[in-house]
């Protein structure tokens, strides 16, 4: 079976093939990136970046899109979702840490968790990020006594379960009833939730969000779920509600996803019945980083199994890349010096950990020429990637790098040795 080239559209927007017919990114060939950085590498495209953030600024308006950085996140990331005008999800303390190491803001940042600690709850309040989302009863009872003991009064979105599957894997779905998220909206409790919100002095109510999953491509599911959540919350005469985030992208040519502009036309024609001042604000992550990111390996060992299957080992695997395992998703490869081959040859792309189950790609397909030595990329790596990475078997995490206009920059530099033996 012959297997066309990569298509362009999985790759970071300022991907372009040089003369020699090797492919680079942000104006850095990539083989050249490999030779000075090593591999495993994450490159970034900081262009494509920055591009989706303002179509995500166009689209929704300024004040109103949360980058969630679960999805990807350092100092460097964080800075750039500020410097385009982004406000940041932090699901944790430590997600809250870095992004105010990286010099944003407190109320430039958004609190999330379904089981926020006394202390990172503390740490919201001291500090003064612009909303804690209270996702359970028992978070307002600690809210209720950090205000007791001197904390100040704390500004919050409730966020409801609207009882809607979303149609992606089960570990990725958080809107159905049946959800460790938030309060749910049949049995009542969203309402309960709301009105004690209302009631208690230790909060300020501003607004209802809900969040039905991750890496949703169908935006009609999203449109459906905002006008369910919007007949909901208009009676309620709160300023704001937030309809969570979950565009998806396409990580394979047999994927689609929709545009930003997609998925703003379905939440603008869905919160077309919304009283006039309310603000509507998303929560993008993957669709921001995803396909902004290649992750380059460099191919340690090609075996053949007669009458069974090639098997290709890459320096890297399920520590900087856990999803194939987790959700048994699916990508591509390439080989950055031939990106425009055709790539005939069907292998099995696995990493270099103790276990079967270390497999990258389950039917990669490469050009016939691949061999030991060889540098593979797997474009759309730039979400939940390095920020799922482990240290399984004490293998280092990659270095990250982001590249533009003829340059490239450390984000994250490579973990050492040394690294490894740190909090022993
Ligand atoms: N808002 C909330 C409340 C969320 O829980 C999430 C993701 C987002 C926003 C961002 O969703 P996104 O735009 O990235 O779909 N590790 C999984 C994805 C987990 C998503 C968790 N929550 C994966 O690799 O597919």
């Amino acid at each position: 079976m012959t297997r066309a080239p990569i298509e362009m559209r999985l790759l970071p927007d300022t991907s372009a093939v040089e003369s020699d017919g090797s492919l680079s990114i942000g104006g850095c060939r990539l083989d050249d990136l490999a030779g000075e950085f090593g591999t495993p590498l994450f490159v970034y495209d900081e262009r494509h970046l920055r591009n989706r953030c303002r179509e995500a600024v166009a689209e929704f308006g300024g004040g109103n899109v949360i980058y969630a950085t679960k999805a990807f996140l350092c100092k460097a990331m964080a800075r750039l979702a500020h410097e385009e005008s982004l406000m940041l999800d932090v699901a944790t303390g430590g997600e809250l840490y870095v992004a105010l190491a990286a010099g944003v803001p407190a109320d430039r940042c958004v609190m999330h968790g379904n089981n926020k600690s006394d202390d990172e709850l503390r740490y919201a309040m001291r500090e003064g990020v612009r909303h804690v989302v209270v996702d359970n009863f028992d978070e307002i009872d600690r809210i209720e006594r950090t205000f007791a003991t001197g904390g100040g009064r704390v500004r919050v979105q409730v966020r409801v379960t609207p009882g809607i599957h979303a149609h992606t894997h089960e570990y990725i779905s958080t809107g159905q009833d049946d959800s460790k998220f938030g309060f749910n909206l049949a049995n009542g409790d969203a309402l309960r939730a709301i009105e004690r919100c209302r009631r208690s002095n230790a909060t300020e109510l501003v607004g209802v969000h809900f969040h039905i999953g991750s890496n949703v491509l169908d935006a009609d599911l999203l449109g459906r779920a905002t006008t369910m959540m919007v007949e909901f919350f208009a009676p309620l005469g709160l300023p704001e509600i937030t309809v969570g985030g979950g565009l998806g992208v396409a990580y394979t040519a047999a994927e689609h996803a929709p545009t930003m502009g997609q998925w703003s036309a379905v939440v603008r024609s869905a919160a077309s019945g919304l009283p006039a001042g309310v603000e509507v604000m998303v929560e993008p992550g993957r669709s921001i980083v995803a396909a902004a990111a290649v992750t380059l390996y460099r191919v340690g060992s090609v075996k053949t199994i007669p009458g069974v299957r090639d098997y290709v080992a890459v320096d890297g695997g399920m520590s900087d890349n856990l999803r194939p395992m987790l959700y048994g998703a699916e990508y591509e490869t390439f080989m950055p010096s031939h990106p425009t081959s055709l790539r005939n040859r069907a292998v099995r792309l696995v990493g270099k950990h103790c276990e079967s189950g270390d497999v990258i790609i389950d039917e990669a397909h490469v050009p016939e020429s691949l061999a030991v030595g060889d540098l593979l990329a797997v474009p759309v790596t730039g979400a939940y990637g390095y920020s799922m990475s482990s240290n399984y078997n004490m293998v280092t995490r990659p270095a990250v790098i982001f590249v533009a206009d003829g340059r490239a920059r450390i984000v994250r530099r490579r973990e050492s040795y040394a690294d490894l033996t740190m909090l022993d």
